[in-house]
């Protein structure tokens, strides 16, 4: 299992309910899991809760079998760079070229110094072009962020994630932003991506039909608790009632 919660709780501290209660699944590589579920039914918190961008108020993440809750300084340096994220709002640095926002995903590489002072390496440069080349974006590296479509945009922040040589996608709603082709363009590129190297994606996505033609298993999220987990051909109308009830 490369990636497994048990018990997965979260409490945000002024709530009085929980967002996530008593969530168990596990992730084995190569899947393409999407996650669905009705705004606010705890997605986004799912998604912090597994690479730690906020700590759980209970149960545990294991990462290839060890309980990673607890790790702090190097440990969670190595667990975030070994996953990639990817959000909605892209998260690009408007003014800096597209070449120059995918070394970004190299500064957890760098000594601390070196990345203060962001003197990326030939070999960072190499890998950034050879992301930015995978993603179709080569003629447009040294452009600024700010300048590119929203697809574009989109296709810089999938090499920000690639130079990482992450073993692990999170992505928050990549396409909810993007048009309905640019969206399936951007799903066709992270399913080739995770069938030709082999990286696992965990995917929130807002649209079922996207979901059941790119997802090799769907996760159904209603109020913080998992009321689907299966094959996206057993999404049916009882379960979308379900997930969207
Ligand atoms: N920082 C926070 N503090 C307190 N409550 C929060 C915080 N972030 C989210 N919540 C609450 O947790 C619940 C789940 O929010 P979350 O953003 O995870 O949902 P979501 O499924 O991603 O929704 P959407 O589809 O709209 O993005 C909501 O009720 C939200 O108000
Ligand atoms: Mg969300």
């Amino acid at each position: 299992m490369l990636l497994e919660i048990k018990k997965l709780h979260m409490k945000y501290r002024k709530a009085k309910a929980p967002t996530l209660e008593d969530l168990n699944f596990g992730i084995g590589e190569g899947e393409f899991v999407v996650i669905l579920g009705l705004s606010g039914a705890g997605k986004s918190t799912l998604i912090r809760c597994l690479n730690l961008l906020i700590q759980p108020t209970g149960g545990e993440i294991y990462w290839r079998g060890r309980v990673v809750n607890q790790w702090r300084g190097k440990a969670l340096k190595n667990y975030r760079r070994s996953i990639g994220m990817i959000f909605q709002s892209f998260n690009l640095i408007g003014r800096l070229s597209a070449l120059t926002n995918v070394l970004v995903g190299r500064l957890g590489f760098m000594p601390a110094w070196r990345a203060f002072f962001r003197m990326y390496e030939a070999s960072d440069v190499k890998l950034a072009n050879e992301a930015l080349h995978r993603v179709g974006l080569t003629h447009v590296m040294h452009q600024r962020a700010d300048q590119l479509s929203g697809g574009q945009r989109q296709r810089v922040a999938i090499a920000r994630a690639l130079v990482q040589k992450p073993m692990l996608i999170l992505a928050d709603e990549p396409v909810a932003s993007l048009d309905p082709l640019t969206s399936r363009s951007v799903m066709d590129l992270l399913k080739s991506i995770n069938k030709e190297e082999q990286i696992t994606m965990v995917i929130n996505l807002h649209d079922v039909e996207l979901a059941k033609q790119y997802a090799t298993r769907i996760i159904g999220i209603s109020r913080g608790k998992i009321v689907f987990d299966g094959h996206p051909q057993d999404v049916d109308n009882a379960v979308l009632e379900r997930i969207y009830s």
